[in-house]
């Protein structure tokens, strides 16, 4: 099959990507350039901005993609400007569990819902969650409600994903605690971590896109994709320390001295646990175990740390919050 691929070149899409080659597919990644895995796989480039992809229309057509999985689309406008250009072939588009109303209220610091998030719960209320915060990676108008919106009226399949993880991961969710066992530290100061929030393994990730683009069963619809059988943070914390071989304990303090990066495992009012029933009744795709996948996820990332320093601020901050145990 011949897939166009919107991204595929650093995290999720990467691996989609790979397994798509691995198994004999034509891949045509779309991206800017920015990112570019080296060595890496025979595949096809066009290197473009997604929002000129008319300005390049012409290779699409040469190309004539049976397939599309959009892995870069982060607002409504990313999605305008592409759809003009792509012929009406199956298509799946990687969104997110953040849309849930959920999601503002863990954020926002109060309670909204118990139980885990169904397809079917209520989205935010409020548009554009990341506007005014001055992240560089995310554009003012992201919003996956208004990349949903469009992609379903094409009859897309929307894969809204979770916390994900796993090698290549530039967020690197597991530093958290594996920055601290980098610099020797032997105690991580953490609050209750008896929050929930879905995590999903890249690879298991590529699982659900594939089996959505093959089995077309899901077309039109929007699955939720994690690990089922979530623990709570602190337990995925000493997952990572023992994954490690370390020793270091996690050791519970005040909430209102955690250092910022551990804030989550403080009190929270609102769990962001999926469930993922739909997607494994309708694609049959069951994600990996989560303590095998943490173990594969942070030996790779010990073997590819990250450019970070542990600094002598950092010591102060965490030794601060360990006086309040
Ligand atoms: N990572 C997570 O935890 C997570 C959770 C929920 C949902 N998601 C969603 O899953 C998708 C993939 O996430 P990811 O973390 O794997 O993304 P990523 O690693 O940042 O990869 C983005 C890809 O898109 C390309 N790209 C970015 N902007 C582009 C543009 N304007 N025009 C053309 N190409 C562009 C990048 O290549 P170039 O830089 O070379 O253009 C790269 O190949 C995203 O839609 C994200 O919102 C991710």
């Amino acid at each position: 099959m011949r897939v166009l691929v919107l991204g595929g070149t650093r995290f999720l899409g990467r691996r989609v990507t790979e397994r798509l080659h691995a198994r004999g597919d034509e891949v045509l990644l779309v991206h800017r350039g920015r990112h570019e895995p080296h060595p890496w796989l025979p595949v096809a480039h066009l290197r473009t901005d997604r929002r000129e992809l008319a300005a390049r229309a012409e290779r699409v057509r040469e190309f004539a993609p049976q397939a599309v999985v959009d892995t870069s689309a982060l607002t409504g406008s990313d999605v305008d400007a592409v759809l003009p250009v792509l012929p009406r072939v199956p298509a799946v588009v990687l969104s997110s569990q953040d849309v849930y109303e959920a999601f503002a209220a863990l954020r926002a610091g109060r309670h909204h819902s118990d139980g885990p998030l169904t397809e079917d719960s209520p989205v935010r209320a409020e548009r554009y969650p990341y506007r005014g915060l001055g992240y560089d990676s995310v554009p003012e108008d992201y919003e996956k409600l208004d990349v949903e919106q469009r992609w379903l009226a094409r009859g897309a399949v929307v894969l809204r994903l979770p916390l994900s993880y796993g090698p290549h991961d530039w967020q690197r969710r597991e530093d958290v605690v594996l920055r601290r066992l980098r610099a020797g530290r032997r105690s991580i100061p953490v609050g209750p971590g008896e929050l929930l929030w879905t995590r999903g393994h890249v690879e298991d990730l590529a699982t659900g896109v594939l089996a959505a683009l093959d089995r077309r069963a899901a077309d039109g619809m929007v699955l939720n994709l994690g690990e089922t059988g979530t623990p709570p943070l602190r337990q995925w914390f000493e997952q990572i320390v023992a994954a490690a071989g370390s020793d270091a304990r996690l050791v519970r303090v005040a909430d209102e001295v955690l250092p910022p990066d551990v804030a989550l495992t403080a009190q929270q009012p609102q769990h962001l646990l999926v469930s993922v029933e739909r997607a494994r009744a309708v694609l049959g795709w069951n994600p990996g175990e989560p303590a095998t996948r943490v173990a594969e996820s942070v030996r790779w990332h010990l073997a590819h740390p990250p450019d970070t320093t542990w600094t002598d601020a950092d010591t102060a901050a965490d030794e601060a919050a360990l006086a309040h145990r």
